[in-house]
């Protein structure tokens, strides 16, 4: 009876397991090469004490209900203000995280009658909140600003009456390129729209003060920001940055702030510690970037052609078996690389996606390049 009922879900995972796009879980052994902890703040003495001095202060575990009651607690005000003064926006609204922060912005925010112009590669989390919403959308090719501009443009010639949004990443998390922002910031505000950029992978590493590439644009009214503390910053959860109204808004109509227990107020505390470690430990971005010069060097010459230039250096092999074949070979070698595959990637760009953290050293990266470049050889032989 009961194998009835979940044979459904069973010859699903079959399909799956037959593409080579069985997904499972597995420890985070060997060493970093796949994390988001770019800044090594995650496992770090310093947030343990953070986190410890924060419980001797009566921070408690849970916040015990929502924002809207009993669960607005005094560390997320002090949070929230003290990142808007660190990302020179505004107003900071604290989600307890990115994948629901963009959620509820995309649901909630472009309204019925508006358009949405999105990047190809933008997050599942953002894809999840412009099909939540009730806006139009429109997907373009991959940091394409024309593109971009003519959806608009035939948009309005079409009888659009609402207003465009502009939604990207300024740093994608698959591929490691950047966005033009200055260029999307100027569609934005020609065709009178809102420019919204996820910062999920540029927070606390790029940027002035590790602000991320929005610097110079936080704090326009038609820009709007999303900054996560769960990769660079080492903690959890995620700030939507903006105009006082956006904010505002969102407390009064997001579906996943208003329903639902507000972040832990302990994680709060150690988001305030990671903040105040990128302002007083402005060498761990210099030994950061280091880093990533490095391994984008060694990137070159190991596979000749240039790496992303930042700190996420994809490995595009294409087949979803070569690639899942390379990762085995590198983790019994020791080294934590994973396989990305689609539907995380377009088709046809299974990958390793692979990391460059303060948890590595240039001996390190080194090593691992040349023996995955011997074992991407050996494998497509
Ligand atoms: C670009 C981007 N946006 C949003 C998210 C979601 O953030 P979080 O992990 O805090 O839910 C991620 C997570 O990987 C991401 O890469």
């Amino acid at each position: 009876m009961n194998s009835d009922r979940l044979a459904r879900y069973a010859s699903k995972l079959e399909q799956l397991r037959q593409k080579g796009r069985l997904r499972s879980l597995r420890h985070d052994a060997g060493i970093d090469f796949t994390s988001n902890d770019y800044l090594g703040l995650a496992a770090s003495p310093a947030m343990g004490a953070a986190l410890i001095a924060a419980i001797e202060r009566g921070v408690p575990v849970g916040a015990g209900g929502s924002r809207l009651l009993r669960g607005n607690h005094a560390e997320h005000e002090a949070l929230e203000e003290e990142a808007a003064a660190f990302f020179r926006c505004e107003r900071m609204l604290y989600f307890g995280s990115g994948y629901t922060a963009n959620l509820a912005v995309l649901s909630n925010l472009p309204q019925r009658g508006d358009l949405i112009v999105h990047d190809c590669l933008v997050h599942a989390s953002a894809h999840e909140g412009m099909k939540a919403g009730r806006a139009e959308v429109i997907s373009v090719p991959h940091n394409d600003a024309s593109a971009i501009d003519g959806a608009i443009r035939s948009w309005r010639a079409t009888g659009g009456m609402g207003l465009p949004w502009i939604v990207v990443e300024s740093l994608y998390s698959m591929d490691g390129d950047r966005s033009a922002l200055p260029d999307l910031a100027e569609i934005a505000d020609r065709h009178d729209g809102f420019l919204f950029i996820d910062e999920a992978h540029a927070t606390g590493v790029h940027g002035i003060d590790g602000i991320g590439y929005s610097a110079e644009l936080e704090g326009r009214d038609n820009v709007i920001v999303l900054h996560t503390c769960g990769k660079a910053l080492g903690a959890a959860g995620a700030f939507v940055g903006g105009n006082r109204v956006v904010c505002d808004f969102l407390v009064n109509r997001a579906g996943p702030f208003i329903y639902s227990t507000a972040p832990s107020p302990l994680q709060a505390a150690c988001v305030r510690h990671a903040l105040a470690t990128l302002a007083k430990e402005p060498e761990r971005r210099v030994r950061l970037h280091d880093l990533i010069a490095f391994a984008n060097a060694q990137f070159s010459e190991r596979f000749g052609m240039p790496g992303s230039g930042t700190q996420i250096l994809p490995v595009i092999i294409g087949d979803n078996g070569r690639t899942m074949r390379v990762a085995a070979r590198m983790q019994l070698k020791g080294y934590d690389i994973r396989a990305i595959r689609p539907p995380t990637v377009p088709v046809g760009t299974a990958r390793l996606r692979i990391t460059i953290t303060l948890n590595v050293d240039k001996p390190t990266i080194a090593r691992m390049m040349a023996e995955l470049a011997k074992v991407i050889e050996e494998e497509a032989a």
